[in-house]
């Protein structure tokens, strides 16, 4: 879970990283936004440097910037720990130069794609030591838009193109994630998930994060059940895990086949 803190009520950025921690999230989400890749502003690295003591979770800075060659060592100075960059954005030579940067300061480097952005043929070369792929599902500039459909099948190729490729990092799903979309776009591959609005939408932060784990807690077992019923192994399975799987039976329908696990 990676909540993006441009979402809800204006700013208060402290505030929602703390809260955001306290519910045990795993990244926090820095929507960097300058006004000219995207029609829209936000915070640039100096903010990011300030809010740095805020928290020891890592920050997954998303750059919807021009030009990011000219500003990645501000973000690297800033202590992000994912920086991720457009395609849109920069040359293959620049982004070379980018991921190199990155990794010289152990920082993992992203790349984050467009709904109509396919992923760059140059990019594959660089794919071994690449750590996430953003998979955009709205068009950057705003938090709180509607997730785009078309963008499921796109990532299940996406996922594909780039697993074929050498690809070992995670697939982060940005825009419009909540607790309808999240798990089509875990089916579909992705594995970080980046909620804004249904984060801090609401003035419960509690009941949304707890929420949106379950929904990836139940696509995670779905998945588990299937693998172990593939593997001829399901009976045992499900009575290895059964106090996990309780509370998701309903869900995956399973609760006469539990109920009967002595
Ligand atoms: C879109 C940003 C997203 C967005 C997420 O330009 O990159 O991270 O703010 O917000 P929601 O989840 O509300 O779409
Ligand atoms: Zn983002």
């Amino acid at each position: 879970m990676s909540p993006s803190i441009i979402a809800g009520e204006k700013e208060n950025y402290e505030d929602k990283i703390k809260k955001a921690e306290r519910e045990g999230v795993e990244l926090i989400h820095l929507d960097v936004m300058d006004g000219r890749f995207v029609p829209n502003s936000t915070f640039l690295a100096d903010t990011i440097k300030k809010l740095r003591p805020v928290t020891t979770l890592p920050f997954d800075a998303h750059l919807m910037i021009e030009k990011p060659i000219d500003h990645i060592d501000e973000y690297i100075d800033a202590r992000c720990d994912i920086i991720t960059v457009h395609a849109e954005a920069c040359t293959e030579k620049e982004f070379a130069v980018i991921q190199e940067r990155c990794l010289a300061a152990g920082i993992s480097p992203g790349i984050a794609i467009n709904p109509k952005t396919d992923v760059p043929k140059w990019l594959y070369p660089y794919l071994p030591d690449l750590d996430i792929v953003i998979v955009m599902s709205v068009n950057p500039g705003f938090a709180g838009q509607k997730f785009i459909p078309e963008t499921l099948p796109k990532m299940v190729a996406v996922n594909k193109e780039l697993r074929e490729h050498g690809f070992k990092g995670y697939i982060e799903a940005d825009g419009g994630i909540d607790a309808t979309t999240l798990q089509p776009v875990y089916d579909a591959g992705a594995r970080i998930f980046v909620a804004g609005s249904a984060v801090y939408g609401n003035s419960d932060i509690h009941s949304a994060v707890i929420h949106l784990r379950h929904k990836a807690a139940v696509t995670l077992e779905k998945r588990l059940l299937e693998h172990s019923t593939k593997l001829g192994i399901r009976a045992d399975w499900m009575k290895a895990r059964k106090n996990i799987l309780i509370p998701y039976a309903s869900e995956l329908a399973i609760e006469e086949e539990l109920n009967a696990i002595k």
